[in-house]
């Protein structure tokens, strides 16, 4: 069995991740060339087929993408419940596939918070919502917990259900249960937060209230946050969007705020699509089909482009 890491090796694991020009240097989320293949029934799934992914210290992502497309593996993996067939992914300077079954449980409770769709697996029936939030806590610091209990108060007031402490969640609306369970999840100040779907079972409008509630836990407690989610409203109003297909990242839409020269503030948007690192490129299906390109393209390259064109030999 392999002993405990000394915190000088996990500080110097963390300093060997985020060394300068490596893939992902620094970076919050590193994920490299991550495949995860599923065998059932011997036939074979492969739910991520070389997915890259960099994600830096502090944005706020939303992923997007097809049912099936991936997305609910990848984060399953990034929060330490599932290990890829082959790749790599550091995580705040850890390392996700290099982990002992101790550092994956710390990992679990302290590096990275998670909140899933089904509300009712988020918090435990039991316990209040105060009670639900302190457990991390007295998981992770055992009888030392109370010195950090003064927490439980602070996270419910900043998520705006600190009168709501009391109450079982069965005594909560679905949105109040979610905030809950943000709370829960940024506990023990993880500096990754990963959500599949937290708005999948709320409507419209109280969905748009837990998507602010991320927005605050990005803001304000400073964690990194990714969302999985197939709300457009959500996917619309973060920076970045990355888009999953086929368990790859195909494209992605970063928004700005401009100011124009009467102080007027608009948002504009620019969509990408993603440069692999062996140079491999998925051009738009819809730009495709408007040139009828297919099979073969003409590339030239331009004083500060490159141009993409229809075969021209075919015609
Ligand atoms: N445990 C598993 N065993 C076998 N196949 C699986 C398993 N988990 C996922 N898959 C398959 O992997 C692929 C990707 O699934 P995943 O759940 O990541 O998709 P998703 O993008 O989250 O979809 P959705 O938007 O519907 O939640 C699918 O084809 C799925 O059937
Ligand atoms: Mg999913």
């Amino acid at each position: 069995m392999s002993s405990t890491p000394t915190f000088d090796e996990l500080r110097g694991r963390a300093l060997d991740a985020a060394a300068p020009g490596r893939y992902g240097a620094g970076a919050a989320i590193a994920c490299d060339r991550l495949v995860r293949i599923f065998r059932a029934d011997r036939i074979e799934v492969q739910a991520l087929q070389g997915l890259d992914l960099v994600v830096d210290q502090g944005d706020l992502v939303a992923l997007v993408g097809a049912s099936g497309s991936g997305k609910s593996t990848l984060l399953n993996i990034l929060a330490g419940l599932d290990l890829p067939s082959a790749g790599g992914a550091t995580v705040a300077g850890c390392d996700l596939l290099t982990m002992t079954a101790k550092e994956r449980l710390r990992y679990r409770r302290e590096v990275v918070g998670f909140v899933w769709q089904q509300t009712a697996r988020n918090l435990l029936p039991f316990l209040t919502a105060a009670q639900n939030v302190a457990l991390p806590l007295q998981l992770a610091h055992g009888r030392r917990a109370k010195a950090h209990l003064s927490r439980v108060g602070e996270l419910l007031d900043a998520l705006g259900i600190g009168d709501l402490a009391d109450r079982l969640p069965a005594e909560l609306s679905g949105g109040q249960q979610q905030r809950v369970a943000i709370a829960v999840a940024m506990a023990n100040r993880p500096a990754v937060l990963l959500a599949d779907e937290p708005t999948g079972e709320l409507d419209s409008e109280t969905g748009a209230g837990i998507f602010e509630a991320f927005r605050t836990v990005n803001r304000e407690l400073g964690a990194t946050v990714v969302i999985v989610t197939h709300d457009p409203m959500v996917a619309g109003e973060v920076r970045r969007t990355v888009a999953v297909r086929d368990g790859r990242t195909s494209s992605e839409v970063l928004r700005r705020t401009v100011v124009d020269e009467h102080g007027e503030e608009s948002v504009s948007e620019r969509e990408y699509v993603m440069l692999d690192r062996t140079g491999r490129v998925q051009l738009p299906a819809k730009f495709l089909q408007a040139l009828g390109m297919e099979h073969r393209v003409a590339v030239d390259l331009a004083q500060d482009h490159i141009e993409v064109r229809p075969d021209d030999h075919a015609r």
